[in-house]
């Protein structure tokens, strides 16, 4: 069979893997030879697997996977609207990074936010819009809807922590900006589908710097040109630029932190099923909280579980049932009503969530 090169935004559920891949620090995650499932998706986008290697498929296969869930989402007048209220933010998005990215300082942030809050007004609360945000991902253009999509999250997530309405604001937008870096890294590094080699890697990574760099005269909170700084350092002092460590890290630059790995996570494309955020949040709890901010990260997990609670799952042995009861301890492991049966996920090692229905 032919193998062709994939970006993990382009994984499906079903693929299989034509050549071991590895993460950036030489650890093999997925061997030649497996059925990719979203489990595993999901672990390349936790580790930043730019790309992989997968045999060719027939097409019309892989299009009878489209899943009914994010059709039907899709299809709803509710959808309909707020893509439209969603595309035309991006637009306005694009023009003004432009602008920052070339030097000009003025920059109209209360349109830019007056923009942002018709999108979130646009969905009645936090569930809708992070299900939105789901069906909304076809696009090429990531840095524009990767912004915009981490500043609604970061949105969210401020009433998720009860912020003030000035602390919402910066934080919605160190959530819009902290990427802007990305602008002035070469188009073909950031939209390259393979591996990236050493140096295209550092040269993505200083978008950070390049970020701050292109905010720091700007009259905005210090703390919106930190997350451009800041929102790759990780807790543990794993991340970049400068391998800060928790009590280094500025506040809002974990919040960002947080959401921009959801977004990365969780986004979609044109030829995959909708994502099951259990299995995104598994891979939280399994490993994030050495890396980001515990106290925001179980608020986070915790409050995106709650918007699970009451909807439908099909069980990876086929049966299908009710999320009935979220596990504070087992995040991602709830308790699922079949019938008259209660299945306790985090005491059946052996049965997971496949798909929300
Ligand atoms: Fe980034």
């Amino acid at each position: 069979m032919e193998a062709i090169r994939i970006r993990t935004d382009q994984a499906v559920s079903g693929m299989i893997v034509a050549a071991d891949v590895y993460t950036s620090n030489d650890q093999l995650i997925i061997t030649k030879g497996t059925r990719l499932d979203e489990r595993m998706i999901t672990k390349l986008r936790f580790y930043n697997i730019s790309g992989l290697s997968v045999y060719k498929r027939d097409p019309i296969e892989i299009n009878n996977q489209e899943e009914s869930y994010l059709e039907k989402l899709r299809n709803t007048p509710e959808f309909k609207k707020f893509n439209r209220t969603y595309v035309e933010t991006i637009s306005e998005i694009e023009n003004n990074f432009y602008k920052m990215a070339n030097g000009e300082s003025e920059v109209d942030i209360d349109n830019l936010l007056k923009e942002t809050d018709r999108i979130l007004n646009e969905g009645r609360s936090g569930i809708h819009i992070f299900e939105m945000l789901h069906g909304i991902r076809d696009y090429d253009d990531m840095t524009f809807v990767h912004s915009l999509n981490v500043s609604l999250i970061c949105s969210v997530f401020a009433g998720w922590l009860k912020m003030s309405k000035e602390e919402t604001r910066i934080v919605t937008l160190a959530g819009l900006f902290h990427d802007i870096g990305k602008m002035l890294v070469p188009r073909e590094i950031i939209a390259k589908a393979g591996k990236l080699t050493k140096d295209e890697y550092e040269e993505v990574k200083l978008h950070t710097i390049k970020g701050f760099q292109v905010l720091k005269n700007m009259d905005i909170d210090v703390r919106i040109k930190y997350a451009a700084l800041m929102h790759h350092e990780r807790c543990d002092g794993s991340g970049y630029p400068n391998g800060f460590k928790s009590g280094q890290i500025d506040n809002f630059s974990k919040i960002v932190a947080i959401a921009d790995v959801y977004d990365a996570m969780t986004s979609n494309r044109i030829y995959r099923k909708a994502i099951c955020p259990f299995d995104v949040v598994e891979s939280f709890e399994k490993e994030g909280f050495i890396k980001f901010d515990p106290g925001y990260l179980m608020v986070f997990l915790e409050r995106i579980m709650q918007c699970y609670l009451h909807n439908k799952v099909r069980l990876s042995d086929g049966r299908e049932g009710e999320v009935v009861m979220i596990n504070k301890f087992a995040l991602s492991k709830p308790v699922i009503r079949c019938g008259d049966t209660f299945i306790d996920l985090s005491k059946e090692h052996n049965l997971s969530i496949d798909t929300i229905l």
